[in-house]
């Protein structure tokens, strides 16, 4: 038996996966007082079972001599739990920190809690994790930090060199978001100037000769599963409806299938909850549980629990790749999910569901046969496999507008964005979007600097064009309310619950709340009122009254402290609350009309109703239908995003009074011209409707003071 070495002693780049073992069967614990845990055996155990465990010593080998490597195994073999693990005994004597990168949350989270109880630590102390909103990590404690590829991206904004890290490992690089595009571009540039870091891609074993290619010297290493065989089947025809496929395909299973449980892939919350109530409804002896980012950590942990019935998991894309159930025998793979695009000339956003490509239903039918033979149903043909799926995921590049990221990139020094070293570069158009908007909101020069205002812009944890707004509401006396605003906007789902079924109640539901002249202030009003009953007992069953989100409205209330932190001292001062009076939502709407007036809009007079045409690029929008505003007479608008789900929608929207807009440069004439492009001029109003304002504004100055 080797002699258990002391932690400190161990030489970086010379350990062996002997001494790290010695040290983990060893009886006292290396970093804390006292003995290992019983837990920690148990859990040791099935650890060292791992396809990855097994491979400690080759990988220490490769890891030692090289300074960039590309990891790949299949899913479930232990890369994300035992990879930095094994990096943290080796970089302990650096005394800098081993960061693990994650594209959800949700997955940086359970990492870190799952390692956490590997190591037999306290979550939070040696072991942490670091996401939006949350951090969960004790300074000079903290060796391993499982974060978000986002969250080391704000860091990397202060410190390009990566300074507090020996090692970052980026994993689920296969899925391609933009913070970790930009991180392996400035990962590259840091290992150039900072020899003892070290850096390791990990990511499924597709497409890894991307990486290769792209970290050229990099050194590769594969780890072969031992995952189970999966029978693939295939349907013989098309299925028009994949959801009573699904439902049909699970109750086959459940009835005549021998023992395991299933895995159901769908695209959306409300679908995902649909089809839990018909499963429920229809199948005895079967526990059901959803599977999705905003479901709360007790649901989820469900998930992860044995159960001493069949389990039916209803999982969106977050089972894929970034969390994995245990005891799943049989996937259930519609062949589809909710893919984003971007289309830069309308400033537009697009979801839709549509076909997956290969590598994720290779993916999927993977999360099969992991602790036995599996199967995966896959409600396509074969056909459409081989001839209509892409070979690998869209990256997020691009997948939206990329104005944070161009301002991030200025920021830290890199002005010829356009020219910067993407692995698969944004196209042009969305980079001179981008530029547009930017130079629009007063961030970016006309030369291309990044301006005072853009500097303090990107340091907001929200969309930077939040800044303009926070600071006319700091003028106009409502900042307060403007902050609460802008992390409503900044969640990933609306506090308004709209499923499926009762979705005509709910409306009505939140017609309590609803300002039929603003969306933001409707949630404004939902947010407030939460605010006072949350201090009494019975708020879930008032937010189940009232269909509203509970923990959204909670991560509302995270973002809004740490963003008044943040504005306070950007602001010189404390926020100012706006006095509840007939003025209160003209200045709010007001202060959101001088900051999104890039996002504006002019009813269309000649296309009935709802239609609206953009200001910039006059394209036609109707207003969505969640909005308080569908319906009600407004000349002008502004809103956060313009969406396409099969028609063109604008959300979020505030109706606005030109004479708010008339002296910003956006509106003059000159500008104007250029955004609508020459002799497009198909909505003549936007020019007559501001001169109008203009002519106002002239008479009315003359006589009386403008109140607001
Ligand atoms: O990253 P990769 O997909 O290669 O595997 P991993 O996430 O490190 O998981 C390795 C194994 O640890 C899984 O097969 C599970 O058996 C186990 N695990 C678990 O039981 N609970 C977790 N939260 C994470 C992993
Ligand atoms: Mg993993």
């Amino acid at each position: 038996m080797t002699t258990v070495p002391d932690i400190k002693s161990l030489q970086r780049n010379a350990t062996t996966a002997a001494q790290a073992m010695a040290l983990e069967d060893g009886k006292a614990h290396p970093l804390r007082a006292g003995p290992h845990s019983t837990k920690f055996f148990e859990l040791l155990e099935s650890r060292r079972r791992l396809p990855v465990s097994r491979e400690h010593q080759n990988f220490l080998d490769v890891y030692h001599k090289a300074q960039v490597m590309v990891l790949s195994s299949d899913t479930g073999s232990g890369k994300t739990t035992q990879i930095p693990q094994f990096v943290l005994f080796d970089e302990f004597a650096s005394g800098k920190v081993v960061a693990c990168t994650q594209p959800r949350r949700l997955a940086a989270v359970t990492a870190a809690r799952r390692v956490a109880a590997e190591m037999d630590v306290q979550l939070g102390e040696e072991v942490g994790y670091s996401v939006r909103f949350d951090d969960c990590t004790t300074s000079d404690q903290t060796k391993l930090k499982y974060m978000t590829d986002g969250r080391l991206l704000r860091e990397a904004m202060n410190d390009g060199n990566f300074s507090a890290y020996s090692c970052i490992i980026i994993d689920e690089a296969h899925e391609r978001t933009k913070s970790t595009d930009i991180l392996m571009a400035l990962l590259k540039l840091a290992v150039a100037s900072r020899p003892d870091l070290k850096v390791i891609i990990m990511s499924a074993t597709i497409d890894t000769e991307t990486f290769t290619s792209y970290f050229s010297g990099a050194s590769t290493f594969q780890v072969l599963g031992r995952a189970h065989p999966v029978t693939i089947n295939y349907l013989s025809e098309a299925t028009p409806d994949y959801f009573f496929a699904a439902l049909h395909t699970v109750k086959h299973i459940h009835e005549k299938m021998a023992d395991g449980d299933i895995l159901v892939f769908l695209t959306a919350v409300g679908e995902i909850e649909q089809f839990c109530s018909k499963l429920r409804d229809g199948l005895n002896n079967l526990e059901v549980l959803p599977l999705y980012a905003s479901l709360s950590p007790l649901e989820q942990d469900k998930v992860f629990s044995r159960s001493s019935l069949r389990k039916c998991v209803v999982s969106t894309n977050v089972a894929e790749t970034s969390v994995t159930i245990d005891g799943i025998v049989y996937v259930v793979d519609p062949g589809v999910s909710k893919q984003s695009g971007y289309n830069p000339r309308a400033d537009l956003d697009i979801l839709l569901t549509g076909p997956i490509s290969k590598a994720s239903a290779r993916q999927r039918a993977g999360r099969a046969g992991r602790t036995r033979p599996g199967v995966c149903f896959r409600l396509y043909t074969e056909d459409t496999f081989n001839n209509t799926f892409i070979p690998t995921s869209i990256p997020g590049i691009f997948q939206s507008e990329i104005m944070s990221e161009i301002l991030l990139l200025k920021t830290m020094g890199y002005n010829a964005v356009g020219r910067f070293d993407f692995i698969t570069p944004p196209h042009t158009e969305v980079y001179l979007r981008g530029l547009q908007d930017l130079v629009a909101l007063g961030y970016i020069a006309d030369n291309g600097a990044i301006t005072q205002k853009g500097r303090m812009a990107v340091k907001l944890p929200v969309h930077p064009a939040w800044y303009n707004a926070i600071l006319e509401s700091h003028k106009l006396g409502c900042s307060d309310e403007m902050i609460s605003i802008a992390a409503l906007a900044s969640t990933q789902q609306s506090i308004f619950w709209r499923p499926y079924g009762p979705r005509y109640a709910a409306d009505i539901a939140h017609r309590r709340f609803s300002c039929g002249q603003s969306d933001h202030i409707s949630q404004l009003s939902a947010f407030h009122a939460y605010g006072h009953i949350r201090e009494e007992m019975n708020v879930d069953q008032w937010c189940f009254d009232f269909f509203l989100c509970r923990r959204t409205l909670e991560e509302v209330i995270q973002i809004r402290r740490q963003l008044k932190g943040i504005a306070e001292t950007m602001l010189g001062g404390p926020l100012k609350v706006a006095p509840f009076d007939a003025n209160y939502k003209v200045i709010i709407r007001k202060a959101l009309a001088r900051g999104f007036y890039y996002r504006s809009a002019i009813k269309c007079e000649d296309q009935g109703s709802d239609i609206y045409v953009t200001v910039h690029g006059n394209h036609p929008a109707g207003i969505h239908p969640g909005s308080g505003l569908v319906g009600v007479n407004h000349e002008w608008v502004v809103y956060d995003t313009f969406l396409y789900t099969g028609k063109q929608y604008i959300q979020n929207v505030t109706a606005v009074d030109p004479d708010w807009l008339i002296d910003l440069e956006y509106f003059q004439d000159d500008k104007l011209s250029r955004k609508r492009g020459a002799g497009e001029l198909r909505q003549p109003n936007v020019k007559l409707s501001l001169d109008k304002a203009r002519a106002k504004r002239g008479q009315s100055s003359a006589h009386v003071p403008s109140t607001v």
